[in-house]
């Protein structure tokens, strides 16, 4: 089937290589010239593992192409818009900006019978009034929520978890879900389970999973401020009620929290949406998931305080990790990056080191010290910072890396480091949550 997808980003790019694996015809479409020419060139713009493997695949085939012109969308009997809705300035709101001016000029290259998918993040309402817009031209919308995990986009994109089709209640609304049926066949044939619904529902779906993981990962952070206050242990802690089946010990992690492009706003959206349905009171609670996580950053700063004797200021800090979590390179709300960011304003002299996000950090925030390698960013380091939880840095030698340090000093900011292995090998081991 011929399919486009606009919006090449973390989400489309995956999306796109992904549809032409199936076996479709896939053009991808993005307005960002350099991200077009780089995918064109079979060169993903991201880190994103196994991405470039089935770009390669998927270019050789001749079943993937890349452009910035929008008109290459005709023909294709399904659009699959993948843009992005971030945070607008100075709100909580989301951006709606590019969602708006992608349906707009898609209008003109829709024939009847062309189904588009929705699968941006957007706020409840939005797929109703665009579905409005879009009846001119004969098209069905169907909003197809996105689940995708960054460092696991490619095979969570296909072999999803659950699909959900957000569908009207007409017969076009059918044949729209049969024909994405089509596009899906391979994933659903795998028996993935297909939850068929109303546009309301499906946009709430997406909103409330990230809610619900948000708060998880609160919740144990929260913890970890009475674990602070008391002497207990959070680690122990979760895994004492991770075992109860129904709580369960996946997003139990006590740590610096989450961030990157999709969690932190989509709660703050999702509050701000529920604000102007008059059900604010209903999110409340989300308002505290918010502050509990971004209260550890500013713990985790003042842990480095008390570990440099009351003040970082010219103290040589390395930090390892400048991505939002691991195994990407995205560095969008990323804890790690604030982290290191606040402790620059704070006087610390910081480098920070990332296995990938290195040249994104640099872009964000030129006024940090970088180091290629984590040796290069440790050498004389009078304070050790974990932030992001890459493999390389959870498997650190403690030994190795107090041949590099001015001072044995380490702060696990993820808590996936052994306090008892380290402090064996003469280190000052701190953690959030634990002593
Ligand atoms: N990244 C994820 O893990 C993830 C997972 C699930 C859902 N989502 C949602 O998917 C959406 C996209 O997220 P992302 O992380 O890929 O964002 P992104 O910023 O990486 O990509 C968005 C892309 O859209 C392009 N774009 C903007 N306006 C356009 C237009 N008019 N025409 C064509 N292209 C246009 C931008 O140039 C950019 O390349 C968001 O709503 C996000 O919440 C993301």
């Amino acid at each position: 089937m011929k399919i486009s997808v606009i919006g090449c980003g973390y989400l489309g790019a995956v999306h796109a290589a992904c549809m032409a694996k199936l076996g479709h015809e896939v053009v991808g479409v993005d307005v960002d010239d350099r991200k077009i020419a780089s995918l064109t060139r079979g060169e993903a713009p991201f880190f994103e593992p196994g991405l470039p493997e089935i770009l390669d695949e998927a270019m050789a085939s001749g079943r993937l192409t890349f452009t910035t012109d929008l008109s290459e969308v005709a023909g294709a009997a399904v659009h699959f818009v993948c843009v992005g809705t971030p945070q607008k300035q100075g709100e909580f709101a989301a951006d709606l900006t590019y969602v708006d001016a992608a349906f707009s000029s898609l209008l003109a290259h829709l024939a009847p019978g062309d189904v588009v998918v929705g699968k941006s993040t957007v706020p409840v309402g939005t797929a109703e009034r665009l579905a409005a817009d879009l009846e001119p031209t004969g098209a069905t919308l169907v909003w197809n929520p996105e689940f995708l995990r960054e460092g696991f986009a490619v095979k969570d994109t296909l072999h999803p978890d659950r699909v959900v089709y957000g569908i009207p209640e007409s017969d076009a609304g059918q044949r729209a879900a049969a024909l994405l049926d089509e596009v899906y066949a391979a994933p659903l044939a795998e028996g993935t389970p297909r939850i068929v619904t109303d546009y309301a529902t499906a946009q709430l779906v997406k909103v409330a999973a990230n809610s619900f993981l948000a708060t998880k990962i609160s919740f144990i952070n929260a913890m970890a401020e009475l674990c602070e206050a008391t002497g207990a242990d959070v680690t122990a802690l979760a895994d004492a009620i991770g075992h109860d089946a129904r709580i369960g010990r996946r997003f139990l992690n006590a740590g610096l929290g989450f961030g990157g492009g999709c969690l932190p706003k989509d709660i703050r959206a999702f509050m701000a949406r529920a604000g102007e349905l008059g059900v604010d009171q209903a999110l409340s609670f989300l308002r505290e998931v918010d502050a509990i996580n971004l209260r550890r950053r500013v713990r985790m700063v003042d842990l480095a305080r008390e570990e440099c004797g009351g003040s970082i200021v010219g103290r040589r800090v390395a930090v390892l990790g400048a991505a939002f979590k691991p195994n990407s390179d995205d560095i969008r709300d990323s804890p790690a990056l604030n982290v290191a960011e606040q402790m620059h304003l704070q006087g610390a002299v910081v480098t920070v080191t990332d296995p990938e996000a290195v040249t994104n950090a640099k872009e964000k925030a030129p006024h940090l010290h970088y180091a290629d390698t984590l040796e290069a960013a440790v050498e004389g380091a009078e304070l050790v910072l974990l932030l992001t939880e890459w493999e390389q840095y959870v498997s650190l030698d403690p030994d190795y890396l107090a041949g590099l340090v001015a001072d044995k000093r380490i702060l696990d900011g993820r808590n996936v480091l052994d306090p008892a292995r380290w402090r064996d090998a003469g280190w000052t081991y701190r953690a959030l949550g634990r002593h």
